[in-house]
């Protein structure tokens, strides 16, 4: 078992004792979000204890600064600002004294030090002993019943009598902590470096508490910060300054005395004139928690959370510390997901500054699925951000040299281009199709025809036409369609002509397209988008002749799918003299040394074939499996999974089973050593998707769901839900047979191996 997770408690993480490195690491682990903020999992005190911090702080999804990107030689088309996530003013920094000596895990000797994170309310605990003379008892969530708050409730149990007790409570506003660059993460590209303070702030007068109105230095956004502290008659008000206010009273030892804190964190607005709107707004919120108090407000969330694992949990009897994992994916998932249609799910959710929170392709392809079919509004809203970024891939085509369509952005958070280094970003135009990709499983798994004939359309109709503007019909190659000059998921191999993944999807992208537009044109549905999109019924062809020509790399000598057209022309890494510290790769040797091998950082044909896994005989899927993944390194956190559900498909259960293991650990024991910069968000996803796609064998199509549920053999039950088109499906998986139960919704007919079951609702 690992030291976090304990023997009989399936619902939680705990951490105990008082180990620098452990605590700096839970920063990320025991994270809180919601989608609109997130706040590490710090100590209340880590400002005042730096050797216990790693990277204190709390993000606004969306809540970011520019600043231009400085290139030693440019060229025409690149990035030309960096977008970085900002840390906000920090709202849960309480610093406690007893008779002015400050207790914290520096000042004197700390017993029973002890941090839980509860999986099923979602709220985290820290209680210990100081000095034998005061136990704290700390405990936070963030609510998703409100979105803009974080909640505290601090509890005091002094041993000694007649001592002075205070609490000072500071909304941080990080300018006396001088955040400083790291120097130490300056070499690795997936850390930008964590920059100082990036907005400036301004203290509003409000009688209920203090407030902060902070605006970025170059983008503009505004957003307000609030703090509201609860205290009861036993305290004084003691000392009240700008940013803090201190509570003090006499110790009566064994009388647990609490103070309750709230941090408001509004929307963001884009107008200064907006803020005493935007204070009103916090006020009656304020006054609302307030009128409820903080056990009522708890309460609320605790039920929410009860809600939600009503329709997330999956259920795995056979392994306790597999079965945490799995929980602690789901939970960090939920809490990443922008749920307002103008933020998305950055690379490590909310629970770091890795990636500078960027969205990439990371949302629809691993982690939006989950969403799909268990909170299919929410992946609609994810969506929406697409589509209302829409405008800038436009643009970013245009600047491409692409004639007609959309080109969306590698890695972004506003619609731009932001990725620095274009043969693993701009070059990776896959994420098109990718966005496509989700579109087009969004409408299936729900039937939204609002959706699909208003946003959907629009997203399918422009990336299709960028697929038939990027890419000719090469006379060399009997007039197949062949798009040169990409990356696909795979970042160990660049700038190629025709790479299979990328060459499917688009395939397919255009195969939605021209389905989605037919039928619109048949219902007479969303006729005034593709009017005002400027669609031809020429284009139709353009798509199908695309579509039918893709040329798909093959080997016909070794009966091989290839990664592209010159990847069985590279020689193969010197896997056997590379030894163990040299990896990642990416951070020991140039690109040029990476790319002119055979070396895999992800999975990338293996994910094709996967996704259509239908398209392929099994003994391609295996060959091809058994090929990559011997010259696959893993270096993305991306990859296990996808390795992991096509173990399942090709029927290799131990491996399948092996892989889950790696995946569904992975920010736990640290394995990709970098969860103190945020979790590994998409490798979430890809563990539900391991489950669902992979053990259960989920896959849609004809109208329905088909499952091939195969169990590892050390588990004894896998139970879980999903939603599709309005019905709630309970399924139940143990050695001996399958259940299918229909809780919401209209009869329907699955397909359990093949073979049909009609489920019906018995419920009255
Ligand atoms: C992976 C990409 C991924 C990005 C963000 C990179 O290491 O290669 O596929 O999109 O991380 O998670």
């Amino acid at each position: 078992m690992h030291p976090l997770i304990q023997q009989g408690s399936a619902w939680s993480l705990t951490e105990t004792g008082t180990d620098k490195e452990q605590i700096k690491q839970n920063e990320t682990l025991f994270a809180l979000a919601n989608g609109h903020i997130g706040t590490r999992g710090s100590l209340e005190e880590a400002s005042r204890t730096p050797d216990y911090s790693y990277s204190e702080g709390t993000l606004m999804n969306g809540f970011y600064d520019t600043e231009p990107i400085t290139y030693g030689e440019w060229a025409y088309g690149y990035a030309t600002h960096h977008q970085t996530v900002i840390p906000l003013p920090n709202g849960k920094r309480i610093e406690i004294s007893l008779d002015g000596e400050t207790v914290d895990l520096e000042t004197g000797e700390t017993t029973n030090h002890k941090r839980t994170l509860d999986l099923k309310k979602g709220m985290l605990t820290r209680s210990f002993t100081w000095e034998n003379a005061v136990q704290v008892e700390i405990e936070r969530f963030v609510s998703y019943d409100y979105p803009e708050l974080l909640a505290q409730r601090i509890q005091i149990t002094p041993l000694v009598s007649n001592k002075e007790l205070t609490v000072k409570l500071v909304l941080d506003d990080l300018a006396e902590m001088g955040r400083e660059a790291k120097g130490e993460t300056d070499v690795d590209p997936r850390i930008k470096q964590l920059t100082a303070r990036r907005f400036d702030s301004q203290k509003l007068e409000s009688s209920m508490g203090k407030m902060l109105h902070i605006t970025t230095h170059n983008t503009g956004l505004h957003a307000l910060v609030g703090a509201m502290t609860c205290a009861g008659d036993e305290w004084t008000l003691s000392i009240e300054k700008d940013a803090s206010e201190t509570y003090a009273l006499q110790t009566k030892a064994d009388q647990t005395v609490e103070l309750e804190r709230f941090i408001g964190y509004s929307p963001i607005f884009h107008k200064k004139e907006e803020a005493s709107q935007e204070v009103e707004t916090m006020e009656i919120l304020f006054d609302v928690i307030k009128g409820l108090g903080y056990d009522q407000v708890r309460a609320k969330h605790v039920y929410t959370m009860e809600k939600f694992w009503a329709l997330s949990d999956v259920e795995i009897d056979g392994d306790e510390a597999l079965q945490v994992g799995l929980r602690f994916n789901i939970f960090h998932l939920n809490q990443a997901a922008g749920r307002d249609g103008k933020t998305n799910m950055s690379a490590k959710g909310l629970s770091g500054e890795g990636y500078e929170g960027h969205y990439f392709w990371d949302t629809e392809m691993y982690m939006l699925p989950f969403f799909l079919y268990t909170q299919p509004e929410t992946a609609r809203k994810l969506l929406q951000y697409r589509h209302s970024i829409l405008p800038q891939a436009r643009k970013r085509a245009r600047e491409m040299a692409i004639k007609k369509g959309a080109l969306f952005a590698w890695r972004t958070i506003n619609g731009e281009e932001a990725s620095a280094y274009y043969p693993a970003g701009t070059a990776q135009v896959h994420i098109n199709a990718d966005i496509a990709h989700a579109v087009y499983a969004y409408i299936q798994a729900t039937d939204d025809e609002v959706f699909a004939y208003n946003e959907g359309l629009e997203i399918l109709v422009e990336t299709a036409r960028f697929w038939v503007n990027y890419g000719h019909f090469d006379e060399r190659r009997e007039g197949a369609f062949v798009l040169n000059t990409v990356t696909g998921p795979d970042e160990y191999t660049a700038i190629v002509n025709n790479n299979f993944y990328t060459n499917l999807m688009a395939k397919h992208n255009l195969d939605y397209a021209l389905e989605t537009v037919m039928k619109a044109i048949a219902k007479e549905c969303g006729l005034d988008v593709l009017a005002e999109i400027g669609f031809e019924k020429e284009e139709l062809e353009q798509w199908a002749e695309a579509s039918e020509k893709m040329f798909l790399p093959y080997d016909k000598k070794t009966k091989l799918t290839m990664q592209d057209d010159s990847f069985f022309h590279k020689k193969v890494w010197d896997f056997d003299n590379t030894p163990a510290k040299k990896y990642p790769l990416l951070l020991h040797y140039h690109p040029l040394t990476i790319y002119r091998h055979q070396v895999c950082k992800q999975a990338d044909t293996v994910l094709a074939q996967f996704l259509f896994s239908w398209e392929f005989s099994t003994d391609q899927k295996a060959r091809d499996y058994a090929y990559y993944e011997a010259v696959t390194t893993h270096d993305s956190s991306l990859s296990r999974s996808v390795f992991g559900m096509m173990a399942s498909d090709i029927g290799d259960l131990d491996k399948a089973y092996s892989y889950f293991m790696d995946t569904a650990l992975m920010d736990i024991t640290d394995m990709q050593a970098n969860t103190k910069d945020g979790v590994h968000a998409a490798n979430m996803g890809g563990t539900w998707m391991s489950m669902i796609y992979g053990f259960a064998g989920l896959r849609v199509y004809d109208d329905t769901v088909h499952f091939t549920p195969q169990l590892p053999k050390q588990w004894q039950r896998i139970a879980f839900t999903i939603q599709f088109k309005d019905r709630e499906i309970g399924v139940t998986i143990t050695p001996k047979d399958t259940r299918y139960i229909l809780r919401e919704g209209k009869p329907l007919t699955i397909y359990h191996n093949g073979a049909p079951r009609h489920i019906v609702n018995h419920k009255k």
